[in-house]
């Protein structure tokens, strides 16, 4: 499948296929970038997929470098970004080179960093392998590393010339790190469109049992749709926002509780359950639209109940989100599937009571 992204002298395409790794080198080539390419990986993807990316990328002519950063979120530092900076210069990288990142979301945001602020901006490359990176992280230009009192603190956003995802690449993955990633899918389905959500219910056990068919087409269907939204918003002024749906309240369940009990998915798929049921008791919902969610997020194999969580410290995280504004965050809701609305008056009762219902 292949799917445009509009965005004038940006755009672009993402290109979801099996054995899509290998066209790497003849894809980049026909972009007429510069011979200096440097592939940006972490150890264990790197030895997995590494190969089939550099013999394509050399056998249509391009000198690669290749990077090892750390695994996950450890590469997402300034250190980390530093030594990527240096191994470039080192390398004779130019403004017609291209920083290719080969991994999940983490190698995706540092490579991406270093892709936006090398020389002020080289071309860059998405070859993202987590379900999670495949059909959010890879696609919208946003580029990350954390900062010690904050996550995605210091960033900038620099779109990839090209994205390709392979779906092969996802059988690897770890049970866990594979359905967190299902979480965005879900949620791409309930905010955006109707007819996708069907299809991934319809699908849910091949899904789970990484039908490759199955992953191409829904993966493709996520991709579209995200890419949708960010060509109508590029830089998040306000429709960006409805990718955030299930985010306020997970956001907060991941930091209330250090990170650790959850991985981001889990908490968004309880942060879409409990934003569900907040739209309900503001009568924005009826209760099918609640249930039709959480049955999903069930089959797919996502948490929908959270035992003893402390209200009062997902109240407070809630506050510390870097999208309030005046202590009040905006929630996105699902009136219906396929629809949202951005609210901004929420009454904390109300969102304590929703939080309340996931524990009970
Ligand atoms: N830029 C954006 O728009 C955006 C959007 C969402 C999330 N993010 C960022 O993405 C990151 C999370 O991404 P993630 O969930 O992909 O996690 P990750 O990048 O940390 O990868 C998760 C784990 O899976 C391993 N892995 C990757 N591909 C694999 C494969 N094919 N087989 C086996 N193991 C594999 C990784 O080595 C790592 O240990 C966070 O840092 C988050 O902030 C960015
Ligand atoms: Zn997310």
């Amino acid at each position: 499948m292949n799917i445009d992204v509009q965005l004038g002298s940006r755009s672009y395409a993402i290109v979801v296929e099996r054995g899509a790794l290998a066209s790497v080198g003849a894809r980049l080539k026909s972009l007429g970038v510069g011979s200096r390419a440097a592939l940006v990986s972490a150890a264990g993807i790197l030895s997995a997929h590494g190969k089939t990316v550099t013999e394509s990328l050399e056998k249509a002519g391009f000198t690669v470098t290749t990077l090892e950063v750390p695994d996950g979120e450890a590469a997402k530092t300034l250190g980390v970004a530093e030594r990527c900076w240096n191994a470039l210069l080192e390398a004779g990288l130019d403004r017609t080179s291209t920083v290719l990142a080969l991994g999940g979301g983490a190698v995706g945001d540092v490579a991406g960093f270093v892709a936006a602020t090398y020389m002020r901006g080289v071309n860059f490359v998405q070859l993202p392998t987590t379900v999670l990176a495949q059909v959010d992280a890879s696609i919208g230009g946003k580029t990350a590393i954390d900062h010690p009192r904050a996550k995605n603190l210091i960033g900038a956003f620099h779109q990839p010339r090209l994205v390709l995802s392979d779906p092969a690449t996802l059988l690897t993955l770890p049970p866990r790190e594979f359905k967190s990633g299902l979480a965005e899918i879900v949620k791409h389905g309930i905010v955006l469109d109707a007819a996708y959500f069907d299809d991934v219910a319809a699908s849910a056990r091949a899904l789970l049992d990484r039908d490759p068919a199955t992953l191409e087409r829904i993966i493709g269907g996520s991709c579209r749709l995200k890419a949708r939204v960010i060509e109508r918003d590029e830089q998040e002024a306000d429709l960006r926002a409805v990718l955030n749906y299930g985010h306020t309240i997970g956001h907060a369940l991941e930091a209330a509780s250090g990170y650790e009990r959850w991985t981001h998915g889990e908490a968004v798929s309880l942060g879409m359950v409990a934003e569900a049921r907040l739209a309900r008791q503001l009568r924005l919902a009826d209760a099918s639209t609640v249930e039709r969610q959480e049955r999903l997020l069930t089959a797919v194999g996502l948490p929908t109940r959270a035992e003893g969580i402390d209200v009062d410290g997902v109240l407070t995280a809630m506050r510390r989100d870097k999208k309030s504004r005046d202590g009040r965050v905006p929630f996105v809701l699902a009136p219906t599937i396929g629809a949202f609305k951005v609210v901004y008056d929420v009454p904390p009762a109300d969102v304590r009571a929703a939080l309340a219902s996931l524990a009970g």
